[in-house]
């Protein structure tokens, strides 16, 4: 059973689960402010529910390899479409800041 690694906690899920579903009913923040308020609710197109993945997932289909190519989203950022993907193995999630997702937080001073 995969587990993923978010905001400080530990879940657990079935092989082949949607991520934004488990993340949701979980109750982890996985869009950020308004976007918890407006979202396409998983149909791919709005690009809220990105999240930066390390670990084994599905590979990306068109929908949100289109989506994840427009701005302000940017491919070469590697980010994730959470309702887009399933879980295949353990795996890191990390938010970003902005409403898309999209702004990598500061490095803290060194
Ligand atoms: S919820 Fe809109 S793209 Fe994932």
């Amino acid at each position: 059973m995969p587990q993923i690694q978010v905001q400080d906690r530990t879940l657990s899920c079935a092989e082949g689960a949607n991520l934004r579903q488990v993340l949701l009913q979980e109750g982890v923040q996985l869009y950020n402010p308004p976007a918890h308020i407006v979202n396409c609710h998983g149909l791919g197109t709005c690009g809220t529910c990105a999240v930066q993945i390390e670990g084994e997932v599905s590979p990306m289909g068109w929908r949100e390899r289109t989506r994840l190519s427009l701005p302000p989203h940017q491919l070469s950022k590697g980010l994730r479409l959470a309702c887009q993907v399933q879980v295949f193995g353990d795996l890191k999630v990390t938010k970003w800041l902005g409403m898309w997702g999209e702004k990598l937080p500061a490095a803290p001073p060194a």
